[in-house]
């Protein structure tokens, strides 16, 4: 990985510069193509991290809960299945919330946060080695969905990595079990996957999910217009957008848009895009999956599964998964 190492205070910090420039570059891309589109990934600025954690608040936003309740339920499990003293990589950390849960049972040597959001990334950790002064914590500032050489990983036997939260979700199947596999070869082709999945279950539960009463979610999806307004040099209005969230049967999958109210032109540095009323830019996919299906993937990716823990309602799954 092209990167620099710092020590800052209690962490060390690696630095793949995951910066504007791919936010230009992907957007216009993303724009020119038909239908338009803009990589989720683009949703967490510092701004767009903290909607997500207000949309995690939300009453209808199940996940983040209902995933935290299944891993203070599974943690002595996963110990018995993990052992002491592993390397542990977060894969998406964010705010480093549920990684807590895990720490003082699992008792890992080190900790290694990966993320997009560098800003986020870099106080989550602080804050976090501060209150495990035991644990020796790294943050390395990467996209994992291009690049997912995690430096300092090849010094441990024994790696774990947890990817909560459902994010598998915003992949489509085949860059699922591509994403996966590439988890596989950052762990030699030996090591536990961590992983959290939503499951499958009654579309309104769903629908209701990406369409919140108090509007966080939408203000969460119109924030990344603002974030092109604000970093890019541009013309566009996000007033003149709204938020739509549905789940796509045929697909398995809830999908959001930006819907443009007008038909309109937008600029970014030279380049224009119309759009007709009613047009949408489709930010965001989130996959669900059955169980079954879950391990059918996991198995194209090279792994098995270990142990499934869900909530009493099967609204979420934790997911062992272990290379073959
Ligand atoms: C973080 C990708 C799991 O798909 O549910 C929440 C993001 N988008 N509300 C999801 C999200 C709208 C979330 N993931």
């Amino acid at each position: 990985m092209k990167s620099s190492m710092q020590q800052l205070d209690d962490i060390k910090f690696y630095d793949a510069h995951p910066g504007t420039g791919d936010l230009r570059r992907e957007v216009i891309d993303g724009l020119a193509n038909s239908p338009k589109m803009i990589p989720p990934k683009f949703f967490y600025d510092r701004r767009g991290s903290e909607l997500f954690d207000a949309i995690c608040e939300t009453p209808e936003y199940y996940q983040t809960r209902t995933e935290m309740d299944i891993l203070r339920n599974c943690v002595d499990d996963l110990v018995d299945h993990i052992g002491p003293d592993c390397l542990l990589v977060e894969l998406g950390s964010g705010a480093s919330k549920k990684v807590r849960l895990l720490l003082e049972q699992l008792r890992p040597s080190s900790y290694m946060a990966v993320d997009i959001s560098k800003e986020f990334l870099l106080s989550s950790t602080q804050t976090l080695a501060s209150d495990y002064p035991w644990l020796d914590v790294h943050a390395a500032c990467v996209d994992f969905s291009h690049n997912l050489t995690i430096p300092h990983c090849d010094t441990y036997d024994h790696k774990v990595t947890f990817f909560p939260g459902s994010s598998i979700g915003n992949f489509d199947p085949d860059d699922a079990v591509d994403l996966i596999r590439r988890i596989a070869q950052m762990m030699d082709m030996n090591g536990h996957l961590l992983i959290g999945v939503d499951l499958k279950k009654d579309i309104s539960i769903l629908n209701a999910a990406y369409n919140d009463d108090a509007g966080v979610t939408a203000e969460f999806n119109l924030n990344l217009l603002k974030r092109i307004r604000d970093e890019l040099d541009s013309e566009i209005d996000p007033d003149t957008f709204e938020h739509a969230a549905f789940y796509n049967s045929n697909r398995g999958r809830i999908e959001m848009h930006l819907v443009s109210c007008q038909a309109q032109r937008i600029r970014i540095d030279d380049r224009f895009f119309e759009f007709d009323a009613g047009e949408t830019i489709h930010t965001e996919n989130s996959y669900k999956y059955t169980i079954d299906e879950f391990a059918q993937l996991a198995a194209a990716a090279g792994f098995e599964q270990q142990r499934v823990w869900t909530d009493e309602a099967s609204l979420f799954s934790v997911q062992l998964l272990k290379t073959v």
